[in-house]
């Protein structure tokens, strides 16, 4: 068997064509545009072209897109005084801080993140939506599990009653893909670096979410045939060579359908970011 290829560009395109529409429809009935901000400390060179990348989507759906650029040595207080300004900024209805923070702020990440307005929250890191998201309450959801859920959904494979199995649990990818899958009715295994027997458990997914943050960790023994493998890594191997956490070669030969690295599901990320100021527009609009 040869598995499927989830590319995210004909997802993303199709979630970012909703968001478009959801911003035109904003403007017309409050007179309002949807404004995100993006705040970066540093110049650390992948963050740049994050953060680069967020600008140009909110350019090409008309959402307006403010970029802070504060210097390395920004101390915390500044960007506490920052995040206040943006939480009480009319044309402002999403913020980010862009992560990984310079190493002297690094201490002090939860404090800054905590600081968000819950409501312009749009990574989804505030206690507050990690709560409501936990108890099932409408909230801001971190954008890249979010988009791989949006990309099952969208490719149809179902996860109601499937085992989903996810390797690793950060507060940005496997903890809230847990959460996420649990409320569509999936029967939901976390993995992790002290997991036992971990290819015995894999080999039991219909869905394996790998986000463990090693290149080509997921062999094709640790597969089910059939199974769907959603690949949330991003490795840099060599100076110019991505690969994710999925030996993708292998396993594409054994999965029923599989996202590649690069084109899967960081594509999506972007996507959900749009959609998520979308949703925190109208939650500060409504
Ligand atoms: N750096 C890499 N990914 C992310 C993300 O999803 N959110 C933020 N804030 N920083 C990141």
């Amino acid at each position: 068997m040869t598995a499927r290829i989830l590319a995210g560009k004909d997802f993303a395109a199709q979630i970012k064509e909703e968001a478009k529409k959801q911003a035109e429809a904003i403007k017309e009935q409050y007179g309002v545009t949807p404004g995100l901000a993006v705040v970066i400390v540093g110049s650390d060179p992948a963050s740049q072209v994050y953060v680069r990348n967020k600008h140009k989507a909110c350019e090409a759906l008309g959402i307006y897109s403010e970029v802070i650029v504060l210097p390395e040595d920004t101390t915390k207080e500044a960007l506490l005084a920052q995040i206040d300004a943006l939480n009480s900024s009319r044309k402002i209805h999403g913020i980010l801080v862009q992560l990984p923070l310079p190493a002297a702020l690094g201490s002090a990440e939860a404090e800054i993140l905590d600081r968000i307005d819950p409501k312009k929250d749009v990574d989804g890191f505030h206690p507050v939506n990690v709560g409501r998201l936990v108890t099932g309450q409408p909230a801001l959801v971190p954008c890249t599990p979010a988009g791989c859920i949006r990309m099952l959904e969208l490719a149809a494979i179902p996860m109601d009653g499937a085992h989903a199995v996810i390797i690793g649990r950060s507060n940005i990818v496997g903890k809230p893909m847990m959460n996420l899958l649990l409320q569509k009715n999936a029967t939901v295994t976390v993995c992790h670096s002290h997991t036992k027997n971990l290819a015995e458990i894999t080999r039991t997914a219909d869905i394996l979410v790998a986000a463990v943050g090693r290149p080509r960790f997921v062999t094709a023994d640790m597969v089910k045939p059939g199974a769907a493998v959603i690949d949330v890594g991003i490795n840099r191997i060599a100076p110019k060579q991505l690969v994710g956490d999925v030996d993708f070669t292998a396993v594409q030969e054994v999965a029923g359908a599989i996202t590649p690295v690069p084109g899967g599901v960081g594509l999506l990320t972007i996507a959900m970011l749009m959609q998520n100021t979308i949703t925190a527009a109208l939650m500060q609009l409504a």
